[in-house]
């Protein structure tokens, strides 16, 4: 069932396509009759996705390339073009943290740390900055001049509930995802005229396997820092990838948002709005 029909026949590059979060936008897309061109650095983790939406009946093609890595970018994005001849969505959904990049507690001088500010690795924090970042600016770049051939084209970046106040633990991160909403705003500026709408999803707390070691101990049971969240998120629990499906559509259909551009929309569960007292 077509809810989006104008979306139909469109095509969408989706970075980190093979993700907890972007795997479930790409399976809503292309059963909107989107085409789905899945973008990841290992191909196999995409053909799995590429392999479901088309049992579903979906278009879909997986393909390797490092988002910080141009030419690689350059190189999927002829052989996007070379098949389904256009793009129309973008959505830059690879992201995530590493180890070297966190401190080990919440506040410096709390307890044992065996990693503090000080023993951050820097290389370490701008690579987490530069996959966050970075990429989607070099996403951006590498398939901005398409898009702006299309007739309704969007992007759609991933930001976090880290670009507004920091979570603790990860300043790299942090910095990344603040940017990524800076940026937004900068590329929905600059590309207004040419008709191009930039805007942005800040999902709340979702458990994903990029956090499931911060969220989950061994067993499954909840970490502190779970149970944080759960007393902060007003609505008491974790996001579901398809609790940012609706917002998605919206942003990228221009029949429901054509006069939105330069904004992050939270899906949260009320995390933001939410002071702590
Ligand atoms: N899970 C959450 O709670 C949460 C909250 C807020 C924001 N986000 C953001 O949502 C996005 C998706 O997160 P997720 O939870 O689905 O994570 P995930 O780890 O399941 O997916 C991330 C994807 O990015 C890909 N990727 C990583 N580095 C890459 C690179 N250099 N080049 C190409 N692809 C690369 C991975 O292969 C993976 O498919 C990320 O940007 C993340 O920061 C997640």
């Amino acid at each position: 069932m077509y809810t989006h029909e104008n979306l139909r026949g469109r095509a969408a590059v989706i970075t980190g396509g093979s993700g907890v979060l972007c795997s479930a936008m790409a399976k809503e897309l292309a059963k909107q009759g989107v085409r789905i061109a899945l973008i990841n650095r290992t191909l196999e983790k995409g053909q799995i996705i590429v392999d479901e939406i088309r049992a579903l009946g979906g278009e879909a093609v997986a393909y390797s390339a490092d988002v910080l890595d141009r030419p690689s970018l350059e190189q999927v994005r002829d052989q996007i073009i070379a098949s389904f001849g256009q793009v129309d969505i973008l959505i830059t959904g690879a992201g995530g943290n590493q180890p070297g990049a966190t401190t080990t507690n919440e506040v410096f001088g709390e307890g044992d740390a065996s990693q503090t500010f000080f023993d951050m690795d820097a290389q370490a924090f701008s690579k987490v900055f530069d996959l966050n970042f970075t990429g989607t600016f070099l996403t951006s770049q590498v398939f901005g001049k398409e898009l702006l051939k299309s007739k309704n084209p969007v992007i759609l970046n991933i930001s976090s509930m880290s670009a507004y106040s920091p979570m603790t633990k990860v300043p790299a991160y942090s910095a990344a995802k603040a940017s990524i909403n800076n940026f937004t705003m900068w590329m929905a500026v600059h590309f207004a005229e040419a008709g191009l709408r930039v805007n942005a999803l800040a999902p709340g707390f979702f458990l994903t396997e990029q956090n499931r070691k911060l969220l989950t101990n061994e067993d499954g049971s909840l970490t502190d820092r779970s149970h944080k969240i759960m007393t902060h998120t007003p609505m008491r629990r974790f996001g579901k990838p398809e609790d940012l499906l609706g917002t998605m559509l919206w942003l990228v259909d221009e029949r429901y948002s054509g006069f939105v551009t330069g904004v992050t929309v939270p899906v949260d569960g009320g995390f933001m709005a939410y002071s702590g007292v």
